[in-house]
C-alpha cells in the first residue's frame, strides 16, 4: 500500500500551554512565561505563513482561566492589551487578518474596542487568518449557536449549528495542536475538533519553534485520514 501523503494542513489549532511552567522553571513569575509565549505565537504566525497555512486558531484564554489567581488573570488581560498596542500593525503588514473568539461579555470596554479595532484594520488582510481564541471554551460555543439557532426557529441540523459557531467563518481545524505534554482538550474547539488529527508535544509553549511545528505538520502528512471509510474505500475513491 502506498505510503499515506496529505496535503499540508489548511487550518492548523494549537493550545498554547505551558507558559507558567516554562517560568516557575527559571524562577519567574508566571506572567514572564505568558509574555515569552506571545514572542512565540509571533514566531509561529511567521512560520504558519512560510508553510502557506491558510488559517490559524489559538487558545489563549479559557472560560476556566478566570479561576486563576486574580494578578494572574490581570496580567493576562493587561498583556491581551500590550499586544493589541504593538502587534497588531506588524502582523496587518505581513498580511494578517485578525478575529478574535470567544465571549467579549467579561472584557473590558477598552479590550472590546481593541478588538473589534484590530479585528477591522485587518479585515481585507488574505495570507492568514489568526484566530485567536481569548475567554472562549467548547461548551460556551456550542451553547451560544443553540442560542442562536432557537431564535431564528430554524430546524435544528448539524450544518445549520456549524453554521452559527464561532468559527463558521473558517470551517474545522485539520491539524491540532496542545504543547506543554498534557493530553486533553480542556474545553477548546469540542465540535470543530471531531476529525481534526491530533498532535501532542512535549515542548513548553514558549520554546515550539520552527522544528516542532514542521514536527507536527511532518506527522499530519503521514495520517489516514478516513473521516469512518475503511483505507480500501480510500485508495479507490468509491465511498458509499
Ligand atoms: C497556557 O499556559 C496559557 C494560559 C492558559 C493562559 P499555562 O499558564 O497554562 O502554563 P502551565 O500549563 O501552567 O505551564
Ligand atoms: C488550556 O490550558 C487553555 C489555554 C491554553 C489558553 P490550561 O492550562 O488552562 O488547561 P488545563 O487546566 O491544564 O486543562
Ligand atoms: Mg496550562
Amino acid at each position: 500500500m502506498a505510503a499515506v501523503s496529505n496535503a499540508p494542513p489548511r487550518h492548523v489549532a494549537i493550545v498554547m500551554d505551558g507558559n507558567g511552567r516554562w517560568a516557575q522553571r527559571r524562577h519567574l513569575p508566571r506572567i514572564a512565561g505568558h509574555k515569552k509565549g506571545v514572542d512565540a505565537l509571533k514566531r509561529v504566525v511567521k512560520l504558519c505563513v512560510a508553510r502557506g497555512i491558510g488559517v490559524l486558531t489559538v487558545f489563549a484564554f479559557s472560560s476556566e482561566n478566570w479561576n486563576r489567581p486574580e494578578e494572574e488573570v490581570s496580567g493576562l488581560m493587561e498583556l491581551l492589551a500590550l499586544a493589541l498596542a504593538r502587534e497588531v500593525k506588524p502582523l496587518a503588514e505581513e498580511g494578517v487578518r485578525l478575529r478574535f473568539i470567544g465571549d467579549r461579555n467579561n472584557l473590558s470596554q477598552r479590550l472590546k474596542d481593541g478588538l473589534s479595532q484590530a479585528e477591522q484594520a485587518t479585515a481585507s488582510n488574505e495570507r492568514l487568518l489568526l484566530n485567536v481564541c481569548f475567554n472562549y471554551g467548547g461548551r460556551w460555543d456550542v451553547v451560544q449557536a443553540a442560542r442562536q439557532l432557537a431564535d431564528t426557529g430554524q430546524e435544528i441540523t448539524e450544518s445549520a449549528l456549524s453554521s452559527m459557531l464561532a468559527t463558521a467563518h473558517c470551517g474545522d481545524p485539520d491539524l491540532l495542536i496542545r504543547t506543554g505534554g498534557e493530553m486533553r482538550l480542556s474545553n477548546f474547539l469540542l465540535w470543530q475538533a471531531a476529525y481534526a488529527e491530533l498532535f501532542f508535544s512535549a515542548t513548553l509553549w514558549p520554546d515550539f519553534d520552527e522544528a516542532d511545528l514542521d514536527a507536527a505538520i511532518q506527522a499530519f502528512g503521514a495520517r489516514e485520514r478516513r473521516f469512518g471509510l475503511t483505507s480500501a474505500q480510500l485508495l479507490t475513491g468509491a465511498a458509499g
